[in-house]
C-alpha cells in the first residue's frame, strides 16, 4: 500500500525509515506542503500522512478522494488544519497521534527557562566573539522562586514535577487537579492568583475560546514586575502585542517561545534568504531578554520514533478496515 508524505524533513524520513521496517506499507516521500495544487502528486496513494501546516481542507480532500485516498493520517496531535465534516463525507477516515513524549515538551520548557534566566544564548555568542565580560548576564536562583504551572496535563505534569525539583514553589492552575502533584506540595490556585504571585511562568495548556489571549494587557499589568513567561503550549495564548509592550515597558522580565501566533507563515522552513515581513516577529528578536525557537519542542529522537509508530500502526489499522483508537472522525 502506498503512502504519499507530504512536509517531509530529514529528521521525519530518518524516523519513518525506521519505523517502517516490517510494515506493509511503501512510503513516498515528498518534501512540498499539501495544498491544492500538489493534491494530485497523492494519486493513487491509499494514505497521506500531513503535518501541522497542510492545508486539509474540503477542496484538497475531494480532490485526495478522487485520487483513491481513503485514509489521512496526522503525524501531529492537532488537527485545527484538517475539515473533518468535509474528509468524512469524502469517505476519508483521519487519524492522528495524540501522545508522543510529553517528556520532550517539557524539558524544552525548562531548557529555554534556565537559559533565559542565565543568558546562556548571550554568553554563548559573547564567548565565540572573544568576549569573556559578565556584564548583564546576571540570573537568579531558582531554587525558592514561585513557579506557575498553567495546564497539568501529559506536559505539564512533568514541567512541574521538574520545577520541584529545581527546588521552586509550584502553583498550579487546572480543573483537574493531579494527585501525584498534590502529594509533592503543588498547590493549585485561581488563574487570577498564579498570575500574581509567579515569578515565572510557563504556560501548558491548549488553545482553545477560553485559553486565547490568557496573557493579554490586562492579565501582563497584574503580574509582578520581572516575572518570567515561556509557552511550548501554543502561540495564540499570548496576545504577542501586549506582550512586547511590557517588553519594552521592562515590566516583562523575560520571554521565552517555542510557539508563536502567526507561526504558520514563518516556522519549519529555512528562510534566511528572505526579507522577514512579521514586523512583530522582527521587532521580538531584538529583545535581549527573548529566546525563540521554532516550534522544536517535540524534536527528540524518542518523540519521532513514538511519531512514526503509532502513524504506521493507524494506518494498518484502519486499512485493514478495523477500529482505530486515533481515529478523529
Ligand atoms: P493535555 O491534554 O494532556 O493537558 C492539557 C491540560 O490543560 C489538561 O490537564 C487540561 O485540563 C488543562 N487545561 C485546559 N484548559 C485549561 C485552562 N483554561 N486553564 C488551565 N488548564 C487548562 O495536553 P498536553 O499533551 O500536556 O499538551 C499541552 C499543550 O502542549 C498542547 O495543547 C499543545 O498546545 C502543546 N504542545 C506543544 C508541543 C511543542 O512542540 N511545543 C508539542 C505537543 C503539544
Amino acid at each position: 500500500m502506498r503512502m504519499a508524505m507530504f512536509s517531509t524533513k530529514p529528521y521525519d524520513r530518518r524516523g519513518f525509515d525506521a519505523a517502517v521496517d516490517g510494515e506493509r506499507i511503501e512510503i513516498d516521500y515528498l518534501d512540498t506542503r499539501l495544498d491544492e495544487r500538489t493534491a494530485p502528486l497523492a494519486d493513487g496513494a491509499v494514505a497521506i500522512c500531513a503535518f501541522v501546516n497542510d492545508d486539509l481542507s474540503a477542496p484538497v480532500l475531494q480532490q485526495l478522494a478522487s485520487g483513491g485516498t481513503r485514509i489521512v493520517a496526522l503525524r501531529c496531535a492537532g488537527f485545527n488544519n484538517v475539515d473533518l465534516d468535509a474528509a468524512t463525507a469524502a469517505g476519508i477516515t483521519v487519524v492522528r497521534v495524540p501522545a508522543y513524549s510529553p517528556n520532550a515538551v517539557a524539558e524544552h520548557t525548562i531548557a529555554l527557562m534556565l537559559s533565559l534566566n542565565r543568558h546562556i544564548h548571550r554568553a554563548h555568542s559573547r564567548v565565540r566573539d572573544g568576549n569573556f565580560s559578565l556584564d548583564g548576564l546576571v540570573g537568579f536562583d531558582m531554587a525558592g522562586k514561585t513557579a506557575a504551572v498553567i495546564g497539568t496535563g501529559k506536559i505539564g505534569m512533568i514541567v512541574a514535577r521538574l520545577l520541584w525539583h529545581l527546588r521552586c514553589e509550584v502553583i498550579a492552575v487546572d480543573p483537574f487537579q493531579d494527585p501525584h502533584l498534590l502529594s509533592l506540595g503543588v498547590s493549585y490556585v485561581d488563574m487570577d492568583e498564579a498570575f500574581r504571585r509567579a515569578d515565572i511562568i510557563t504556560l501548558n495548556c491548549p488553545l482553545t475560546d477560553d485559553t486565547h489571549h490568557l496573557i493579554n494587557a490586562g492579565t501582563l499589568s497584574a503580574m509582578r514586575p520581572g516575572v518570567m513567561i515561556v509557552n511550548t503550549g501554543r502561540g495564540a495564548l499570548i496576545d504577542t502585542q501586549a506582550a512586547l509592550d511590557r517588553l519594552k515597558s521592562g515590566h516583562l522580565g523575560s520571554l521565552g517561545l517555542d510557539v508563536y501566533e502567526e507561526e504558520g507563515d514563518l516556522f519549519f522552513e529555512d528562510r534566511s534568504d528572505q526579507i522577514l515581513a512579521d514586523d512583530v516577529f522582527a521587532r521580538l528578536l531584538t529583545f535581549p531578554n527573548v529566546l525563540i525557537t521554532a516550534h522544536q519542542g517535540f524534536l527528540t529522537t524518542e518523540a519521532l520514533t513514538a511519531i512514526a509508530e503509532t502513524t504506521l500502526h493507524n494506518v494498518s489499522v484502519v486499512a485493514a478496515g478495523d477500529a482505530c483508537d486515533n481515529a478523529i472522525n
